[in-house]
């Protein structure tokens, strides 16, 4: 772990095992369906292309939830209490949590993410915008199990954890996720989470096929960084983007396709395609809001808050660690 420091902004480096990019590809090609976890999107173009995503016409979620914040930043606010520790995991760019500071008032803010350049470059942005607010950034792969040694036991620490990103978890792994961040803020701490709303699957087909096509070079990046940081030779013409609702399974599925027959080699390993066969790259879950409160409650937290929008595109909940 390395630490620089300057004033009441520090960042943290728990470096993710290097060496989990490489084995996860290889292990993932191996497989039957073949898959890689979606957190390898998130290289410096990956996390790049994400935030183009959020502002595709299409990808209603980011817009719908920053509106939910502005909205009800000082209900949130009431029901959080001022003072907390305000820990984000995955906090990307940490645009969204500037609607909920000034009405939140934390003594301090804890970004968590796994793209350190990224991270770096948005929390500095955060302590500079926001003078009176202690900063403490954290490089780290948040589905690692990471002990944050910086907050004080006695705090009381709130979670935001936005965005949805709970939907790349299946339902199993959200609670035991959801439990993780319980046990992080300990009894009495405060979970605001952002979860996408089951919808009209032609409203979700369309946020995850953009017409600029950001979504596909998004998904496709993944084979581009595996050419470059693992001796790749995918040709990524011949892969197309597949995005589409299983509604059996309530999640966006994305995949990347073989166009034909190939062998790919990857650091020294042999894979072959035929023509239609797919790499499993994200599930993304869609829950009602009753579904999730029951996922949640399970995982030890009680339900106290939840706002959404008039068309119930998106939700956003308080929740309390019990
Ligand atoms: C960051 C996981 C919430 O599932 O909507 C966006 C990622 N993938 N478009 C989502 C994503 C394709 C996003 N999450």
């Amino acid at each position: 772990m390395t630490k620089t420091d300057a004033q009441d902004y520090a960042f943290y480096h728990v470096a993710p095992e290097e060496n989990n990019f490489q084995q996860e590809v290889i292990e993932g090609l191996n497989r039957q369906p073949r898959c890689i976890p979606p957190k390898y999107f998130y290289d410096q173009a990956g996390s790049r292309l994400f935030e183009s995503i959020c502002e595709q016409p299409e990808y209603y979620p980011t817009r719908t939830e920053t509106a939910l914040l502005k909205q009800y930043a000082s209900e949130i606010a009431a029901v959080a209490g001022n003072d907390c520790h305000l820990i984000e995991p995955g906090s990307g760019s940490c645009e969204k949590v500037r609607h909920l500071l000034d009405a939140l008032q934390p003594s301090a803010y804890v970004p968590l993410d796994i793209c350190c350049g990224f991270l770096e470059k948005a929390a500095a942005g955060i302590a500079e915008d926001f003078p009176w607010l202690e900063v403490h950034a954290v490089c780290t792969d948040i589905t690692d199990e990471v002990s944050l040694p910086f907050i004080p036991e006695q705090a009381d620490a709130v979670m935001f954890y936005p965005g949805s990103s709970i939907g790349n978890f299946d339902p199993v792994d959200a609670r035991g996720f959801l439990a993780c961040l319980a046990n992080i803020t300990g009894e009495g701490g405060g979970l605001l989470i952002g979860v996408d709303l089951k919808k009209d699957p032609g409203i979700l087909d369309a946020a995850y096929n953009d017409a600029n096509g950001v979504t596909a070079a998004f998904n496709l990046n993944l084979l581009r960084r595996i050419n470059r940081e693992l001796a790749g030779d995918f040709d990524i013409d011949t892969f197309a983007h597949h995005a589409f609702y299983n509604s059996d399974r309530g999640r966006v599925e994305m995949h990347l396709v073989s166009e034909r027959e190939q062998t790919v080699r990857v650091d020294g390993h042999t894979f072959e395609f035929s023509a239609g066969d797919s790499i499993h790259t994200e599930n993304s879950y869609k829950y009602t809001i009753d579904e999730f409160q029951a996922l949640a409650q399970q995982a030890g937290f009680t339900p106290c808050r939840v706002w959404s929008d008039r068309e119930d595109l998106f939700s956003l909940h308080y929740l309390r660690a019990a």
